[in-house]
């Protein structure tokens, strides 16, 4: 079986649901506590394996970049004044992964974005996170992913359930369920109405691909919006190779919007020692003085 080495993050979306933030500050380098979103999706890629990092970036991301890159001054300065903890914390990220930037010159959809990364990525196959999605578990989602890719030799995709009402945000799977936690794929449709959904296990932001998604990804027609949607491309593979979903352990924490992105950072918040108790007196306190 070919080891995964490679995972593409795109981050070259507009950012509109944060607007207008946005302007200013890319959406991935919106902070989650005391690191940008897209930190979790790097940390967690290596936490599985992964060796090489290709982030897919557009105009107005230095930030993204600069983030992953060595800054010397700032080292120097940390040194200087003793603090040794947080100097060292700045070297290991810029040495987290190798991090490889390409520029998607014009944001015509996630399959687009994805099929921007061929060239990188080469005739192997890899991995996507959508930084938007965080998932905090025990063993990283893309690691749950990647070890049923390795017994199937199939593309994967993450799931969870989602209530009927909320179907309508996600793409969502039609499959035979086996008793592990797989799905044997049928179908993806893309964001279906309640009526249309074929179930209510909705794609969360991690696949695993083999590189005939790229064939795939060439053939789909652009959508009404000129998009090329990933899910269609799914849908090809599924058709050609099979494909294989798998209801991934862990929690997931939807960064992708101002009231989520809210929401993740008090969970995290509750969950990391140097902020859990303060947190949780704080909240009480706000939730006594919600019920007067
Ligand atoms: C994209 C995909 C969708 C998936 C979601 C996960 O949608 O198109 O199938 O469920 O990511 O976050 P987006 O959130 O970019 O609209």
């Amino acid at each position: 079986m070919v080891k995964v080495r490679k995972v593409v993050i795109p981050a070259a979306g507009w950012g509109t649901r944060f607007l207008p933030v946005t302007k200013v500050v890319p959406k991935e380098a919106l902070p989650l506590i005391d690191r940008p979103v897209i930190h979790y999706a790097v940390e967690e890629a290596v936490a599985s394996g992964i060796e090489q990092v290709i982030l897919v970036s557009s105009q107005n991301k230095r930030a993204v970049e600069d983030y992953f890159d060595r800054s010397f001054e700032l080292e120097a300065i940390l040194d200087a004044k003793g603090d040794a903890e947080r100097a060292e914390e700045l070297r290991r990220l810029a040495s987290l992964a190798e991090i490889t930037t390409i520029r998607q010159k014009e944001q015509l959809g996630l399959g687009h974005a994805v099929l921007t990364a061929k060239n990188v990525v080469g005739n192997e196959p890899f991995a996507v996170i959508l930084p938007d999605d965080i998932i905090e578990a025990a063993t990283p989602a893309l690691r749950q992913l990647l070890t049923v890719f390795e017994r199937n030799g199939r593309s994967v995709v993450a799931v969870k359930p989602v209530p009927p009402e909320d179907v309508s945000r996600w793409g969502i799977i039609d499959g035979r369920r086996a008793d592990d936690g797989t799905y044997a794929l049928r179908r993806l449709v893309e964001k279906p109405s309640v009526a249309d959904a074929p179930s209510n296990m909705a794609i969360i932001g991690r696949y695993v691909f083999t590189p005939e998604i790229f064939e795939e990804l060439e053939r789909v027609t652009p959508g009404a919006i000129g998009e090329i949607q990933l899910t269609d491309g799914m849908n090809a593979l599924a058709g050609s190779q099979g494909f294989d979903a798998l209801e991934f352990q862990g929690e997931h924490l939807d960064a992708g919007t101002p009231l989520g992105l809210i929401k993740a950072s008090v969970t995290m918040a509750l969950r990391r020692p140097d902020t859990a108790l303060e947190m949780r007196r704080w909240l009480r306190e706000q939730s006594a003085s919600l019920d007067e």
